[in-house]
């Protein structure tokens, strides 16, 4: 049987959001018959601003063995989980820009059906995390994408008090260097998450 493409789709700057997405891309390969794919979104900030900052450069280099998508690898999923660190209660321009680039799959209608979730890491606890995670929804539906959010069976929604939301899984980084390390329950939604989509993929698949 063919197995279902999931791909784990994000960005970071400072390698916080990677780190979520090394999770959920590790929740996805534990469901049988599916493939996961872990890439990332081009850069756009200008070279020297990358290489300015100390914590920009270290986050950079935790990432460097991480492809670079391309709009084939959207084209060619079944699943998708998208991730994006929050800037100013919403989505960064890396990522916008990379999904303003998806005109043609629209047109095509190539995404319509297939699950997709989404996750998001914030400086501070309430900066934005279920506005940043909502918000990607709307493109996913207009791309005509099932979401998918995380249910209140997965108990660690009750008892985190950092990130973890039914819209998503989400990691409060806080803002001081060193950065909060994902939390237990964090790090178990974000693998909830990857689970999840992926095997609504499987099952949507084979239907
Ligand atoms: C331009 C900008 C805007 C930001 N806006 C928010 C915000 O609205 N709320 C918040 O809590 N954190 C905000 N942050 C902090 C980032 O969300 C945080 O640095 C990020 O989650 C780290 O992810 P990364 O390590 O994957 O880059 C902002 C950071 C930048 C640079």
């Amino acid at each position: 049987m063919n197995k279902a493409e999931i791909l784990v789709l994000y960005y970071s700057m400072y390698g916080n959001t990677f780190k979520m997405a090394r999770e959920v891309y590790q929740g996805a390969k534990e469901v049988q018959g599916v493939s996961v794919k872990l890439r990332q979104v081009p850069e756009l900030l200008p070279e020297d601003v990358l290489q300015s900052n100390e914590e920009i450069r270290k986050g950079k280099e935790m990432q460097k063995d991480v492809p670079i998508t391309v709009i084939d690898d959207l084209r060619e999923c079944d699943g998708l989980v998208l991730g994006t660190p929050t800037r100013f209660g919403n989505m960064c321009s890396q990522m916008r820009n990379f999904l303003d680039q998806t005109g043609n799959l629209w047109q095509d209608g190539s995404l319509i059906g297939k699950p997709a979730g989404v996750f998001t890491s914030t400086a501070s606890l309430h900066g934005g995390q279920e506005t940043t995670l909502v918000s990607i929804m709307l493109t996913l539906l207009h791309h005509g994408m099932v979401v998918v959010g995380i249910p209140y069976s997965s108990v660690e929604l009750l008892s985190t008090n950092t990130g973890g939301t039914p819209y998503g899984a989400s990691h409060v980084v806080g803002i001081q260097q060193p950065y909060q390390e994902l939390s237990q329950q964090e790090k178990t939604l974000c693998r909830i998450l990857g689970r999840r989509v992926a095997d609504i993929a499987v099952k949507l698949k084979h239907t």
